[in-house]
């Protein structure tokens, strides 16, 4: 697949995922490439919502720009969707985030949300996840620790770098990215890396999965649920 069917497909899925928006409510918005196109679709209907919570500044700033109204959570209450992209995500609807940096939002924001729909094209399907390396957020102090414990889980930590420096969250942390994982169990092994002194979260989505994937591809979108 190339880069303009991918992005056509990242728009289909994008697009079927404005009919899960329910009216006159508080949109939970992800970050990413395929959750730009929904903000588009959004900002096309935003008379029709109340406002946004966003899972990261780049979200904010495009959200704004379109001329919805961006609240903060703790100002929001329990919001009735969250709708977010993926770098990988199984039938089972657990997923890999943080490909972005914005994992630590995204997994508040979506912890917040009665229902998290994933928008994602077809390259984003596996049996298993792992092969997209796992983001780690972790406190800067704690990276080489932490770094040192992963290695004890299996994995091969990476700090992601941009331009030869550390890429720094809005959140003000650094990212590990672990390769080498063959992540069978995805709730066990979340629970266990968050237990790690000095991580923040990690990428593995999968004690709260989503419930609905829009997954795009060649022949439409197909609606995926638990
Ligand atoms: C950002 C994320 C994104 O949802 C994930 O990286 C997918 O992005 P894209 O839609 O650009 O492929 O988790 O932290």
């Amino acid at each position: 697949m190339d880069s303009n069917q991918q992005n056509a497909l990242k728009a289909a899925a994008a697009k079927a995922a404005i009919k899960e928006v329910p009216e006159n409510t508080i949109v939970g918005v992800g970050t990413g490439s395929t959750v730009n196109f929904f903000i588009d679709e959004l900002i096309a209907i935003r008379d029709r919502i109340q406002a946004a919570v966003s899972s990261s500044k780049a979200s904010t700033a495009r959200l704004k720009a379109g001329g919805i109204e961006v609240i903060a959570l703790n100002d929001a209450g329990p919001l009735s969707v969250y709708v977010d992209g993926a770098d990988e995500v199984t039938r089972q609807l657990a997923m890999i985030k943080g490909g972005g940096a914005a994992l630590t939002r995204e997994k508040i924001v979506a912890g917040a949300s009665q229902r998290f729909v994933c928008v994602a094209d077809a390259s984003k399907l596996v049996p298993v996840l792992g092969k997209f390396p796992l983001p780690v957020e972790v406190i800067p102090m704690a990276r080489s620790f932490v770094a040192r414990e992963l290695v004890k889980l299996g994995g091969h930590p990476e700090w992601r770098m941009r331009d030869d420096k550390a890429v720094v969250t809005d959140n003000g942390n650094w990212i590990l990215d672990v390769h080498g994982l063959s992540i069978e169990n995805p709730p066990l092994l979340e629970t266990e890396i968050n237990q790690i002194p000095g991580v923040v979260t990690n990428g593995i989505f999968a004690r709260r999965g989503a419930d609905v994937l829009l997954l795009a591809t060649a022949d439409g979108v197909q609606r995926i649920t638990r």
